[in-house]
């Protein structure tokens, strides 16, 4: 599979397929950013700084003549998030603000072409949020053009060969003396969609004859069950790997499936997690839990015959027991993972950390001990 690691510096041509079934005609060079509506940009932006290690990169607003709404720009290595709140009542950021709470918006993905773009998929049956559109300043201009997906979700196109500025035209470069490090963040891995009962597959179709996606996996009730909670997942990716997105549904359990949680407080499908990559797993979560992110708790029992499913792994198993990351192993290796609470504050989106040791796949076996760790989540919210 190709790295992302060079993702965003990679000559467009270098396009390599991995999802043989695939059919690349966009096609995605990688994930652009991703662009969340939040209550207080402000004091968002300080969260992904001061807890996740994000730099501060570009602002617009009233300082830059931005009348209706206020962005800020972070990065951290290839992930770029765009946090915004609108500055005024009505519209429809705060339409997705009261429907939603602070959640993504956008799924920005980098195309060598956004009118082709928009064309092809809008001719494949995808519906249009707007037209190619240029935007320019004394850096260059960008075309955006942007399709809907499930919920109010929606996935802008940006060709940015022409552009040089620091983002986007209209943003301004933002150097705030405070940047609190890095801690190891590197690319985004996948981004998974939850969908309401029954529309895995009309969502599943959607990237596939929309955007060229090919299926990599599948998990139905058996896989991904407990003794409450239940859920179907396929995973979607694009020709060359860079882009992959799961597609969570509910199904049947004893009680609440965190899906159906999920959409009882987003109010529809929506982004559920960013599984976001590192290559050093134990400093990253370290540097997180230091700074106040809040992990599932995984019980001390998963460890107990760890290595008898897993096999060997390079880590020592004692930090790895202490922090409560995951490990599974599939046929081409191994990887390792941990998941946030919540992030926001309805029971909606989260992150995942994962490191990679050649595994593809998603964490499958880590699936029921990890439902488990959610359902005592719900049931302490009341909601299981
Ligand atoms: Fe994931």
């Amino acid at each position: 599979m190709t790295e992302p690691e060079d993702m965003l510096t990679e000559p467009t041509t270098n396009l390599e397929k991995v999802v043989p079934e695939a059919h690349d005609f966009l096609p995605l060079l990688g994930t652009d950013h991703v662009e969340l509506i939040v209550g207080n940009a402000k004091q968002s932006a300080y969260y992904y700084m001061a807890a996740w290690g994000f730099q501060p990169l570009a602002f617009k607003g009233l300082e830059t003549g931005s009348k209706d709404r206020v962005s800020y720009v972070l990065r951290q290595d290839k992930i770029t998030l765009v946090l915004t709140t609108p500055l005024k009542e009505g519209g429809e950021l705060n339409a997705h603000l009261d429907k939603h709470g602070d959640g993504v918006k956008s799924v920005a993905l980098w195309v060598p072409d956004a009118r082709k773009s928009f064309e092809e998929t809008t001719k494949r049956g995808a519906e249009a949020e707007f037209a190619p559109e240029v935007r320019s300043d004394a850096d260059g201009e960008v075309v955006l053009s942007a399709i809907k997906t499930y919920g109010d979700t929606v996935h802008v196109f940006v060709e940015r060969e022409n552009y040089n500025g620091v983002f986007l035209p209209g943003y301004r470069a933002w150097n705030p003396d405070f940047k609190p490090a890095p801690v190891g963040l590197k690319y985004i891995d996948h981004m998974v969609g939850n969908v309401g009962w029954g529309e895995m597959n009309t969502w599943c179709k959607f990237y596939a004859e929309v955007m060229g996606f090919a299926q990599l996996v599948s998990f139905d009730d058996k896989d991904i069950s407990t003794d409450y909670t239940a859920l179907m997942s396929k995973v979607m990716s694009n020709g060359n790997g860079r882009i992959k997105f799961p597609i969570n549904e509910p199904a049947e359990g004893k009680k609440k499936s965190q899906i159906e949680e999920y959409i009882d407080f987003y109010q529809g499908a929506g982004v559920q997690h960013i599984a976001v990559a590192t290559d050093d797993i134990v400093r990253t979560v370290t540097a997180l839990k230091e700074r106040g992110v809040e992990f599932l708790y995984v019980p001390d029992t998963y460890y107990d015959d760890i290595l008898d499913r897993v096999g060997e792994i390079e880590e020592d198993l004692e930090p790895l027991r202490k922090l409560g990351i995951l490990i599974d192993r599939d046929d081409e290796g191994y990887l390792l993972q941990l998941f946030t609470k919540p992030v926001v504050d309805r029971p909606t989106m989260f992150f995942e950390i994962i490191q990679r040791k050649g595994a593809k796949s998603f964490g499958k076996g880590n699936f029921k001990a990890l439902f488990e760790a959610i359902e005592r989540e719900q049931e302490s919210r009341g909601t299981l």
